[in-house]
């Protein structure tokens, strides 16, 4: 491996060096960085030492510089601008970019979406997040009418040309009440599945689709007990033992037992899907939809979109 070699120079010798050449004297660099003389002065001998070249030529009352000096000049203005661009790229990164992220999420990215924007907005502090969380339909609907600059889905829409990244597992699981009789099972044939009762999530769910294309695939008609409008109320219903139900385990606490559930082991299940951020392919995303995207992607260690 060819690791990059220090130089045996320091920055404050360069930065001395580069001042007297600039200025044309000792006096006159010392006083520009607030310096003594001496100081200058050592730092000087110091980088001759460590060149091993006169850099510097008496010319009158004040210095020139000899070739190697005129290179050496070259190279640390190179190197003083390099700096300036990185440092230029860090307020960039720290606070200068500003606007507002427009971002819609499915249900259950309500269970994970502030974790990735907490150390987002504290690197960003201009940015300000506009946030809305619904069902698969209405995201699609907000998508194809551009109000937003990224969505977070499981499921993107065939008919519109979107980037999409996968970004996150989404193991959608079968879950009942703690004191389900299948909860200490070790696997329940899938062939039961067929005879239970089910609770769904609302026409436009994308967890819906996901199921009802999971029992269709493998020939299962469990009867749909109720119909209702949001994870939370699924989990309240299938705790109280009305049922059970198909949800993504992100949005099931760590320990079931704690929302009264458990997830029941079953071959063939968990149903593995992903999460997936996408944009229109028609649209440039504006700037902080750009930042945000590169930091997720550091964050979570994706490939770039393909
Ligand atoms: P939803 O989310 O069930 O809230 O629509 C799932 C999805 O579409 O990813």
């Amino acid at each position: 491996m060819n690791l990059a070699k220090p130089p045996r120079a320091s920055f404050a010798q360069l930065r001395s060096f580069e001042a007297v050449a600039r200025l044309g004297g000792i006096t006159r660099a010392a006083e520009a960085l607030h310096l003594t003389q001496p100081t200058v002065s050592t730092q000087l001998r110091e980088l001759r030492e460590s060149t091993g070249v006169d850099l510097l030529a008496p010319a009158g009352r004040g210095v020139q510089l000899t070739d190697a000096g005129r290179a050496l000049l070259e190279t640390v203005t190179r190197m003083f601008d390099q700096w300036n661009e990185f440092e230029e790229s860090l307020a960039d990164m720290r606070g200068l970019v500003r606007g507002s992220l427009r971002i819609a999420g499915v249900t259950t990215t309500e269970y994970f979406l502030a974790q990735w924007l907490k150390p987002f907005l504290r690197t960003y502090p201009g940015i300000e997040v506009d946030m809305v969380i619904d069902n698969r339909d209405a995201v699609i609907r907000r998508l194809e009418r551009e109000q937003e600059d990224l969505a977070v889905m499981m499921m993107p829409p065939a008919h519109l040309a979107l980037h999409s990244i996968a970004v996150m597992d989404n193991p959608l699981c079968l879950i009942g009440a703690a004191d389900h009789p299948w909860a200490n099972r070790k696997t329940t044939a899938l062939k039961h599945l067929g005879g239970v009762d089910l609770l769904m999530r609302e026409a436009g769910s994308g967890t819906r689709q996901a199921t009802l294309e999971f029992l269709a695939q493998h020939r299962l008609a469990p009867r749909i007990r109720m119909t209702l409008g949001s994870n939370e109320a699924i989990k309240h219903a299938v705790a109280a033992g009305l049922g059970l139900a198909v949800l993504s385990r992100h949005a099931i606490a760590k320990d079931p037992a704690l929302d009264g559930l458990s997830v029941l082991r079953m071959a063939g299940l968990p149903i593995q899907r992903h999460w997936r951020v996408v944009w229109r392919q028609n649209r440039r995303l504006p700037r902080v939809a750009t930042v945000f995207m590169e930091f997720l992607q550091r964050q979570l260690s994706l490939a770039p979109p393909g």
